[in-house]
């Protein structure tokens, strides 16, 4: 089954949606001028790009840190191509933080070289998390029936278009940019080394007061109750008081709630061929 024209559009082999984004500004991306600053975070849908922001935010931003300004992370690290504040991102102060779902070959020109952390995540998982997700933003099709999504997502027939393409085409073009590869499972298993490893690659030095602030305010639970960080005022929930979208469980494993063990071997069988071209193996099940 085809996805609606009304929530997604193609554009150079990728799925975006229509809510917040053209192929015009797609195109114009390529030219989007990056300074030697700029960071960008570049994850497929629901594999940890809200957290990461918040991350950042937190490492970065002493007044984020310590409770002294009140800057909604969307507003800090917007989406690259989805300007959904219509704001002027030439003028935001450096270093500058975007996230993006776009795949390594639309992302602007410039970018070669710099600063990307990817963050990816168990794709069942991903698809559990991004079912749920449906279900809630008005901006994506709601589709009832669980295996059905599964199919959608298998075929890259959703916002990100097929996870595998995504990744492996990050990780097979690594080389090209200064990319930092971390995964959801690392994260959640030693926040804490996640964080220490970020601040490096950052050349970033926080005291211990200061990085063990960060692990406890990157904390799911505390996470989930700071209106900065969960998402809870962004447009577009199907509910109206449709908070903390972005937060819903926060664990790894969760797709045995949902998946059967069919939908799991299928999983596995579409997965295979194409993983096995990555000369990285990834450990979903650490916790
Ligand atoms: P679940 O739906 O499995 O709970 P994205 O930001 O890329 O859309 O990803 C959203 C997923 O990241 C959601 O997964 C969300 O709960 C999870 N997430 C967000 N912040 C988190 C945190 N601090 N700790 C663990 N998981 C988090």
């Amino acid at each position: 089954m085809e996805p609606s024209k009304e929530y997604l559009f193609n554009h150079k082999g990728f799925y975006f949606v229509t809510q917040g984004a053209t192929p015009e500004n797609i195109d114009a991306l390529e030219t989007f001028e990056i300074r030697d600053s700029d960071i960008f975070i570049a994850t497929f849908p629901k594999s940890g790009t809200v957290w990461m922001q918040n991350i950042l935010n937190l490492i970065l931003h002493e007044g984020h840190r310590n409770g002294t300004e009140d800057v909604e992370n969307m507003d800090r690290i917007p989406w690259l191509e989805y300007n959904f504040r219509n704001m002027d991102y030439a003028a935001l102060p450096s270093p500058r933080v975007f996230a993006t779902h776009l795949p390594y070959y639309l992302t602007p020109r410039d970018l070669r070289n710099k600063r990307v952390i990817y963050v990816t995540r168990n794709p069942k998982d991903v698809v559990v998390s991004y079912y749920h997700f449906t279900k809630i933003m008005s901006s994506l099709e709601e589709v009832s029936d669980f295996s059905l999504f599964l199919e959608r997502f298998l075929a890259g027939k959703v916002m990100g278009s097929s996870w595998m393409d995504h990744v492996t085409g990050w990780y097979s073009h690594a080389q090209d940019f200064n990319i930092l590869f971390l995964t959801y499972e690392e994260m959640k298993k030693d926040l804490r080394s996640a964080v220490l490893k970020i601040c490096n690659f950052l050349g970033k030095q926080l005291s211990e007061e200061e990085v063990e602030s960060v692990v406890r305010q990157a904390m799911f639970e505390n996470m989930r109750k700071d209106p900065r960080a969960n998402y809870e005022k962004m447009p577009g929930h199907r509910e109206e008081d449709g908070k903390c979208l972005f937060l819903r469980k926060g664990t790894v494993g969760d797709w045995k709630n949902l998946m059967t063990v069919a939908q799991s071997e299928r999983v596995d069988e579409v997965l295979k061929k194409k993983m096995e071209s990555l000369p990285i193996k990834f450990i979903w099940d650490i916790r």
